[in-house]
């Protein structure tokens, strides 16, 4: 490894502005949107194209120097945060955001890494069309960064996580090349599927540096509405009742537990639950119709009164503008916000099958509970896909950081024992990064972690791509 004539190599190919070296213009890029990882490193660097990125590819496997991709930085594993070695660099794509291309009759679009998501929707609703990938953090984070982790968010239900959603992409190699595998195909039975396996690698295998991605008609009319529920079984019911009754139609099924909002209102007091005093659950139902606004409302109104009737429902409220939306929204996407005012707290970002997410929930509150009484359980999700955000928050009064150095691991073996015991996974949508690093081999069991050290072997010999996440350096 030689950084200083790594560094060098850059900036005889890079102009001065796009290689970052001081402390303070290298500080955001170096920690983790939950401020959870602290990294060094010789030099952040902002390639304008793939070309250039390719050659500060070459020059990193000429100079064994290990660089570490970024979008927007807004992963909840710290999966883009260097080591604390100050030997690696920081690759951040963000000048790459070009949009190449939209294809009105194939309904896809072309994109570099560094498009910001919400742009990305923006072009598409120019057009009348589509994307419809969402997250919270759509103002900030990156395509590429939402391949690398194969993002889901509050559409999977109707429209599939980010890989259901990407025709093509565009790759630099561990070796420095650029493989172009743009095609905007929707059938492609050509061997293994490349793209398949540089999305969710986050930046282990490749850089992904543009996309091919599907595009949908734009519906005519959403609308959202919140429902309180007693209860998990009841919450299934009532969102099997809305499949049944509403088919493709439903797009979006978002649960939030009483302590979930009335964390988001003692962080944000604008933000009350128009339902009232919190129920046991509040669910947050989208509804997108391509016929028209009367055919929705009237399809909503009668499937919320068979729930009421039913008793899987007891109050309602559907909205009657889209700023009422957007605040129903708002109040859903700001839980993550207040979690992390409130203090460093344990995440888990799981997913179990629905008919048994009851029975998980009241086991693991149980032993969590027999061990840690005061514990505060924050749980929200994409119910929709049982995909349940489990968090672990320090009791009251309790320094988080403190409670949360002497019990994550116990809390993690706990939370992740139980994920086991009930068939489900320990990375829904957020992925392993450097988080769960040391429990992937647990949960994907000896075989399947060894076929994946081998894939990082054979793309990335001298490992030079993100080492350190999602497999140990040492797995192999
Ligand atoms: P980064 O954080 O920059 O990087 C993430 C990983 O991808 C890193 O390992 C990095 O090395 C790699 N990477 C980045 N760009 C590239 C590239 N071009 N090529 C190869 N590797 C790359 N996630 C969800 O899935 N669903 C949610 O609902 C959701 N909600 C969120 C809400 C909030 C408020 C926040 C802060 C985060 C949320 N996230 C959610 C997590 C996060 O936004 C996603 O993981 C997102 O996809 C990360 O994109 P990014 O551009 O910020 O990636
Ligand atoms: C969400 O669903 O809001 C995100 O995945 C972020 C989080 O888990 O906090
Ligand atoms: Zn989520």
């Amino acid at each position: 490894m030689n950084p200083s004539a790594a560094l060098s190599a850059f900036q005889a190919r890079l102009k001065s502005t796009q290689i970052l070296c001081t402390t303070d213009d290298m500080a955001p890029f170096l920690c983790d949107w939950r401020k959870r990882y602290f990294g060094n490193a010789l030099a952040v660097l902002l390639p304008s194209n793939t070309p250039e990125l390719a050659e500060i590819v070459q020059i990193c496997t000429e100079f064994g120097i290990a660089l570490v991709p970024q979008g927007g930085n807004t992963g909840l594993c710290g999966g883009a945060t260097p080591d604390q070695s100050g030997t690696q660099v920081v690759v951040s794509l963000k000048r790459m955001n070009q949009i190449r291309g939209l294809d009105i009759d194939n309904q896809t679009i072309t994109v570099e890494a560094g498009c910001v998501l919400q742009t990305i929707q923006e072009a598409a609703a120019a057009q009348d069309l589509l994307f419809p990938l969402s997250l919270g953090a759509e103002g900030s984070c990156c395509i590429g960064g939402n391949l690398a982790t194969n993002a889901g968010g509050t559409n999977v239900l109707r429209y599939g996580n980010a890989r259901d959603l990407c025709l093509g992409l565009e790759v630099v190699t561990a070796q420095g090349k650029i493989w172009n595998g743009l095609r905007g195909l929707r059938k492609d039975n050509t061997g293994y599927d490349l793209r398949d396996l540089f999305i969710g690698s986050e930046g282990t295998l490749g850089i992904i540096t543009a996309a091919v991605l599907k595009l949908y008609p734009m519906p005519v009319c959403q609308w959202t509405s919140l429902v309180a529920t007693p209860s998990i079984p009841a919450t299934i019911q009532l969102l099997n009742l809305f499949k049944q009754k509403a088919t493709t139609l439903l797009t979006g099924f978002e649960m939030m537990t009483a302590e979930s909002l009335a964390l988001t209102e003692k962080q944000f007091p604008q933000m009350r639950n128009p339902l009232g005093e919190n129920p046991p659950f509040t669910v947050l139902i989208e509804f997108s119709d391509h016929e028209s606004e009367a055919h929705a409302r009237n399809l909503v109104e009668s499937i919320l009164a068979e729930a009421l009737e039913l008793g899987i429902a007891s109050n309602a409220i559907i909205a009657s503008s889209i700023a009422q939306a957007n605040t129903f929204w708002q109040m859903r996407e700001h839980i993550t916000l207040a979690q992390a005012q409130e203090g460093a707290n344990l995440k888990h970002d799981i997913t179990i099958p629905l008919s048994a997410l009851d029975n998980f929930i009241s086991a693991t509150d149980a032993v969590l509970r027999a061990k840690y009484p005061q514990v505060r359980i924050i749980n929200f999700g994409h119910l929709g896909d049982g995909n349940l955000h489990y968090n672990v928050a320090a009791p009251v009064g309790t320094d988080s950081a403190i409670f949360n150095q002497a019990n994550e691991t116990s809390v993690h073996d706990i939370i992740y024992g139980m994920v086991e015991k009930f068939g489900g996974s320990i990375s829904a949508e957020h992925g392993i990064g450097q988080l769960k690093l040391h429990d992937l081999r647990a949960h994907k069991g000896a075989i399947a972690h060894d076929l994946m050290a081998t894939i990082k072997t054979a793309l990335d010999p001298l490992n030079i791509l993100n080492p350190n996440k999602v497999l140990p350096t040492n797995a192999n």
